[in-house]
């Protein structure tokens, strides 16, 4: 068994990068991803994208092929590296840094934050941060968006903090809560080659009312919170959200 430890690319090291981009994952079909795409390049409009926490450019490149100039942030040289191995790839700007605090040089119409990468931020304290970077970037009238599942507490019976989010022959995982930090782990047992592997990714898990408490301390406020990209109605069912913050025009 081989514990894959964080490096200098922090939980998204080559092992990890080698894997990530995983057409059979819900998160890569066209048309995820194209919904995505298609409400960015709108709240883009003729300006810049700023995204943070690029990866292998699963929305950046597909959002630059629109016509949309994107630039990312992101700690992982290794995923960043996958994304320059594509079509396009060179065509993102890139920064290496920490998104709770680097900055880039312009504006941008947009700043986005998606696939649960919020939760990354594993303090309160850095997760702030990455709401005022976000703001500092922003032109007047521009946009912060976040797409982050709803903390799944309601399938935690009294006493039990693991919830399963997969099992297979060959691959299992859990994520662990601690409801009173809200620190949560999400853990993988895999079986590669014959061998088994394990990974634990730490996150913060955060509720939508404290994401727009943090979007106010930033000087942004809630402009939308859909489901999802489709932007259906945000419930008390929605597993998951939209959330798009404004930048005020004055
Ligand atoms: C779940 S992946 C998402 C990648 C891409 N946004 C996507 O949707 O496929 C999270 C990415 O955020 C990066 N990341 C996590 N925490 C970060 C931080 N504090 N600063 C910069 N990048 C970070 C990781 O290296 C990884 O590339």
């Amino acid at each position: 068994m081989t514990d894959q430890l964080n490096d200098e690319d922090g939980f998204f090291g080559d092992a990890v990068a080698a894997r990530y981009d995983d057409p059979a994952s819900a998160m890569f079909q066209p048309k995820a991803v194209n919904s995505a795409v298609d409400l960015l390049a709108e709240l883009a409009g003729d300006g810049r994208a700023l995204e943070l926490g690029v990866g292998t450019g699963r929305i950046a490149l597909p959002l630059s092929q629109r016509g949309v100039p994107v630039h990312g942030i992101d700690l992982s040289r290794a995923m960043v590296a996958r994304m320059r191995d594509k079509p396009g790839g060179d065509s993102i700007g890139v920064t290496i840094g920490d998104f709770a605090t680097t900055r880039v040089d312009g504006t941008f119409s947009v700043a986005y934050l998606v696939f649960n990468t919020i939760m990354n931020l594993t303090t309160q304290e850095a997760q702030v941060a990455c709401f005022r970077t976000a703001a500092a970037h922003l032109e007047p009238g521009g946009c912060f968006v976040i797409e982050v599942m709803t903390p799944e507490l309601r399938s935690l019976p009294t006493g039990q903090n693991v919830v399963p989010f997969h099992t297979s022959p060959t691959k299992w995982a859990f994520s662990i809560y601690d409801v009173a930090t809200q620190a949560m782990s999400s853990n993988y047992v895999q079986v590669v080659e014959g061998r088994g592997e394990c990974r634990s990714v730490p996150f913060r898990y955060v509720w939508p009312a404290e994401l727009d408490l943090m979007a106010q301390l930033a000087g942004l406020r809630l402009r939308e919170r859909w489901d999802g990209w489709t932007r259906e109605p945000f419930t008390g069912e929605s597993a998951q959200h939209v959330s798009i913050w404004e930048k005020p025009a004055n």
